[in-house]
């Protein structure tokens, strides 16, 4: 009998990870609440799932990120303050961003063993239907949202997919790597996974980008908690036993735009000035400074 094709309403935000690479500045803020220009990183992913209709968001949280949940909530000094001064334009913009009531939930990942062990965190809230992952360090920047095109995707292929896109092959053994039939098509079945595959042994070229789309069979393979990479509990050993031994489908989609790793310092200052120097309002002025620092 044919299944029928569950939509995609939940997503999750594992932001439970302590950001050591940015200490000192994540001692106190979540890295997920730098800025890219003038929004947290996290607003531009949650933002990515909007767009894509995503109606319910999960954030798996940690001590130390409760501005995230202030961050989606209102502030009503600040917009008292901006309506009685008549900045309409800025307390419009502050309200579009805001989810409605009802819209977010938060739980807590109570000790940082690894991302896998976050999305477990969130069964509950997700129950028992197909959800989006989204990791927020993990900025992707194109023409198309990548959540978007992996939606209309899903809507044909159904089952699991999974973004990736292209690293060089010295790179492979710092990601998790899929194996895919055709390495060229936008949407294909994935062959194999592995995360971390040692230098020369990687299935393909191409890398998990840190987004997903997983059935919530996913949820009992998780609470195993088998530590794999780094002792950390991973979300790439579950899924690869929901594809292996669960036989469920799973799909690669490519995504063709600029993915920014804003966990790391370098993708984070890129992707400040990358995107800086597309905003109308900054980039002529930018470019100038930027050309005067380089000397150019
Ligand atoms: P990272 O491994 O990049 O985040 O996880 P990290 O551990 O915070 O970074 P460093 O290496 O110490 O600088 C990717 C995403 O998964 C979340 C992180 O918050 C990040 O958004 N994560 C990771 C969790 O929520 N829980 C974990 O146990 C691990």
């Amino acid at each position: 009998m044919h299944t029928p094709i569950r939509p995609i309403r939940k997503a999750v935000f594992p932001v439970a990870g302590l950001g050591t690479r940015f200490l000192p500045a994540t001692k106190a803020v979540p890295k997920e609440m730098l800025t890219i220009v003038d929004r947290p990183v996290l607003q531009h992913v949650v933002d990515e799932a909007r767009a894509a209709g995503i109606e319910h968001f999960i954030f798996v949280t940690g001590r130390n990120k409760g501005v995230i949940e202030d961050h989606f909530d209102n502030q009503f000094e600040l917009e008292a303050t901006l309506e009685a001064r008549g900045k309409k334009k800025e307390l419009e913009a502050l309200l579009r961003d805001l989810p409605a009531a009802g819209q977010t939930s938060f739980t807590r990942q109570q000790a940082p063993l690894g991302l896998g062990h976050a999305v477990w965190c969130a069964r509950e809230i997700v129950g028992n239907e197909p959800f989006a992952l989204l990791l927020p360090d993990m900025l992707h920047h194109g023409r198309s949202p990548c959540l978007a095109d992996m939606i209309t995707a899903y809507n044909t292929s159904g089952g699991n997919l999974i973004a990736v896109a292209p690293v060089p092959d010295d790179q492979t053994h710092q990601y998790g790597i899929v194996g895919v039939k055709d390495a060229k098509a936008k949407v294909a079945p994935i062959t194999g996974m592995v995360e971390k595959p040692k230098p020369g042994t990687a299935p393909s070229n191409l890398h998990i980008t840190g987004r997903y789309i997983l059935q919530p069979e996913i949820f009992a393979l998780l609470e195993k908690q088998e530590r794999g990479a780094g002792g950390e509990i991973q979300l790439t050993d579950s899924m690869i036993r929901l594809m292996g031994d669960a036989r469920q489908p799973f799909h690669a989609v490519r995504f063709d735009g600029t993915i920014y790793d804003c966990g790391s310092k370098l993708g984070f200052l890129t992707a400040n000035v990358a995107l800086a120097l597309e905003r109308e309002d900054l980039a002529a002025e930018f470019k100038r400074e930027v050309q005067r620092l380089l000397n150019v």
